[in-house]
């Protein structure tokens, strides 16, 4: 998919660069962006908005992949960003994104974060609960501004691949929940308050979510609540964000839709469940990480050792693990891979993928048919676009590893290899200890 081939030598191809040549330029393991996928993703949201005669805003959702390379692109494509954290936010600031076009997530902001994104005049901020209600608003009293926010809701709709769930009062860490009327005495709360200007509210139902039905049942959950809310309280809606969720095809199996297929059923709800509530409908925005970024990366291993279980099992092992891909261990994800230096061979066993972390548990596939595999051969894991560099650990002691952009032929670096300094460059030895060990 993507701009990923095999070319004439039977290597793996991405982006025009052929991954032995990616190798032998900046190591392994290294992930590997294909940056125009990126790019088409990015241009399929916006195309599918645009189509839909609304107006809205695309946020990219920064957790998914937060580098200041990856937040210029996301600029360059003319998408918002959503960061959750004063990490995000900084990287967003550094790489010069446009900050009223940044929104800021997350369930406990503390006030040195809400500081920073009130000082960079940011779009928006999602809030969560009471207790950042009134913290948002002291602050913003305080610098004498005004803040734009939306309230983050729980509709009652918990979707997860191909099943959503339905709850009455949502058991959640996140939000005001509309079905036990928190929600609506949030309202209240947030128009009585002079330094805010509550703009709507925010959805998130979940992630990796193949179906439109889970979308569809949220917005009018929502509308059915921006409907009493304008006639209890003569609030409107200017802006009702969906949240992300778009799922990715990680495996044979995994069904999702195409990009603007999920668009155009959330906008449709809009029109049919919004119409007559307000003169003109509300802007829609929505927040996709994964399926901007999750089938455009790769991760490039070289092959290690090997344990042949005869009748049982056999081990395959690659320089990396759950430190540059915790996903497998984390939510058991299933990956697929290849022999990206003999891509053409036939696969003659079926072996599993372990990592070099010193635990059991640090395998990355279980399972998967290849060609037999020799120490120093490449292993390419593809959709590790998303949640893979953002949730990278230096467990072991491990470094995190490069990133490079593909495209037309070319690579550029975007993130270096972390070298052993970086390891400990936060490492104090107290002089006490060093004295004793003197
Ligand atoms: N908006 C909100 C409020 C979210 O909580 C999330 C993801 C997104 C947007 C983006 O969702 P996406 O489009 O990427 O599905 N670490 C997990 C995924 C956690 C998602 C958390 N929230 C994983 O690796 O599968």
């Amino acid at each position: 998919h993507g701009t990923s081939r095999i070319n004439d030598a039977g290597h793996l191809e991405i982006g025009g660069c052929d991954v032995t040549e990616l190798k032998a330029e900046y190591g392994t393991p290294l992930y590997i962006l294909d940056e125009q996928l990126v790019r088409q993703r990015c241009r399929e949201y916006m195309d599918a908005f645009k189509s839909s005669g609304l107006g809205f805003q695309v946020a990219y959702a920064s957790k998914a992949f937060s580098v200041m390379a990856m937040v210029r692109l996301a600029d360059e494509e003319g998408l918002s960003l959503d960061v959750v954290s004063d990490g995000e936010l900084y990287t967003a600031l550094q790489a010069g994104f446009p900050a009223e076009r940044i929104h800021f997530h997350g369930n406990n902001k503390t006030s040195e974060e809400i500081e920073m994104a009130i000082d960079a005049g940011i779009g928006c901020f999602v809030v969560d609960n009471l207790v950042e209600l009134n913290l948002l608003q002291s602050i913003a009293s305080r610098k004498e501004v005004k803040v734009n926010i939306l309230l983050r809701v729980t509709p009652g709709v918990e979707a997860h691949t191909h099943e959503y769930i339905t709850t009455g009062q949502t058991d959640s860490k996140f939000g005001f929940d509309i079905g036990n009327g928190s929600a609506y005495e949030a309202v209240k709360a947030a128009v009585s308050k002079k330094n805010l200007v509550l703009l709507g509210v925010h959805s998130h139902i979940g992630s990796q979510i193949f179906e439109t039905d889970g979308f569809q049942l949220a917005v009018e959950r929502v509308a059915s609540f921006a409907r009493s809310v304008k006639e209890g309280l003569e609030v409107d809606f200017r802006v009702v964000n969906l949240g992300g969720g778009f799922g990715i095809r990680y495996v044979e199996g995994d069904t999702p839709l195409h990009v603007s297929e999920y668009v155009t059923a959330i906008t449709d709800a809009v029109k049919t469940h919004f119409a007559g509530i307000y003169n003109a409908l509300p802007e829609i925005w929505v927040e996709p990480g994964r399926s901007i970024v999750g089938d455009a990366g790769t991760t490039l291993y070289t092959v290690g050792t090997n344990k042949d279980i005869p009748g049982v099992r056999k081990y395959v092992a690659v320089d990396g693990g759950m430190t540059d891909n915790p996903r497998p261990a984390l939510y058991q994800s299933k990956y697929e891979a290849l022999l990206a230096n003999r891509a053409n061979e036939e696969a003659t066993e079926t072996v599993s993928i372990a990592g070099k972390c010193c635990e059991s548990g640090d395998m990355l596939i279980w399972d998967v048919e290849l060609p037999e595999a020799e120490s120093g051969d490449l292993l390419a894991v593809a959709c590790t676009g998303a949640y893979n560099y953002s949730m990278a650990s230096n467990y072991n002691r491990l470094r995190r590893p490069a990133l490079v952009f593909v495209q037309n032929g070319h690579s550029d670096l975007v993130v270096r290899r972390e070298s052993y300094n970086d390891l400990i460059a936060n490492d104090i030895v107290p002089e006490r200890i060093a004295k004793q060990a003197a």
